[in-house]
């Protein structure tokens, strides 16, 4: 299984697929001039430090000392019973980072840590997390601030209707253990593989997309979900427009993943 991320890149220490660590090159501004103090050869200018970001040793993650978001998008719900919650990182935040929301009434942030912050190349993924609970329907924008500089994400929170979890946890746990297109969603994601779709790997994924894994087993970028242990199945599983629905919800509304 890939251990990078589904949609968007990632270092994923521990959670596999949040978009947070390193992030493709093209989603990052080019290397600045990489000093950090000295002589500018061409116009012999000495010029020095900002007393921020490059006084404190670069990130690993973008070594670039620009403070962002990863992701900056994150997708969540209520149903008014459920918890749902969706993490996101801050990167090249200083100690005097403060995250605020659009709203204080629509969701809350707690700062949170990944249990296994060095990924698989031995990386440490450095990022200051935050969980945000749902408490309100909308779009809202999230604003980081450190060192006078500052940086915005979108969280949106969908408004889903209170019986559409029940129909989820249906089909998810419905025990059909046999290879067939109405098999539990458990028995690869619970047992078995265990493989990580909480909201930690679906933070980015829209209702709609989720749809469509589960539907046709497409991922956004796009790529086709392959099982490893079932060579030749396709991630395609039968189900309702009701079932699908309330598996949606049902996926967001589990703990994510890979936090203490
Ligand atoms: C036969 C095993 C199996 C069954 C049954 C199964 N899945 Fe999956 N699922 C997988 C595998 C394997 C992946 C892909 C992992 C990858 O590509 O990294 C996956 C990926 C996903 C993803 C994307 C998560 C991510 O971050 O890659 C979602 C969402 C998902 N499954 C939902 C469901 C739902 C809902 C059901 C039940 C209707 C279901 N799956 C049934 C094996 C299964």
């Amino acid at each position: 299984m890939s251990k990078l991320g589904l949609f968007g890149a990632a270092c994923a220490a521990a959670l596999g697929s949040l978009a947070a660590c390193s992030s493709s090159s093209a989603d990052l501004p080019g290397p600045d001039d990489g000093s950090s103090g000295g002589t500018d050869k061409d116009s012999g200018v000495t010029f020095v430090r900002d007393g921020s970001v490059y006084d404190s040793t670069p990130s690993p993650e973008s070594g670039l000392g620009q403070l962002l978001f990863r992701p900056n998008n994150v997708y969540s719900g209520i149903d008014g019973t459920k918890a749902f919650k969706v993490p996101l990182a801050v990167y090249d935040g200083d100690a005097d980072l403060v995250v605020t929301a659009s709203d204080s009434t629509a969701l809350t942030l707690a700062k949170t840590t990944l249990k296994n912050p060095v990924n698989a190349d031995g990386l440490t993924d450095n990022g200051k997390y935050y969980m945000i609970t749902a408490l309100k329907a909308g779009m809202y924008t999230l604003t980081a601030t450190s060192k006078g500089r500052s940086t915005t994400a979108t969280v949106t929170i969908a408004d889903y209707a209170a019986n559409r979890w029940g129909a989820g946890n249906a089909r998810y746990n419905n025990g059909v253990t046999t290879m067939t297109s109405n098999r539990a969603c458990a028995n690869c994601h619970v047992n078995g593989l265990a493989i990580d779709h909480s909201p930690a790997a679906l933070a980015t994924a829209t209702d709609q997309e989720i749809g469509i894994i589960i539907t046709t087993g497409v991922k956004p970028g796009p790529s086709v979900i392959k099982i490893p242990t079932e060579p030749g199945t396709q991630h395609k599983w039968d189900v309702t427009s009701t079932e699908k629905d309330g598996l949606v919800t049902y996926l967001r509304a589990i703990e994510p993943r890979g936090f203490q």
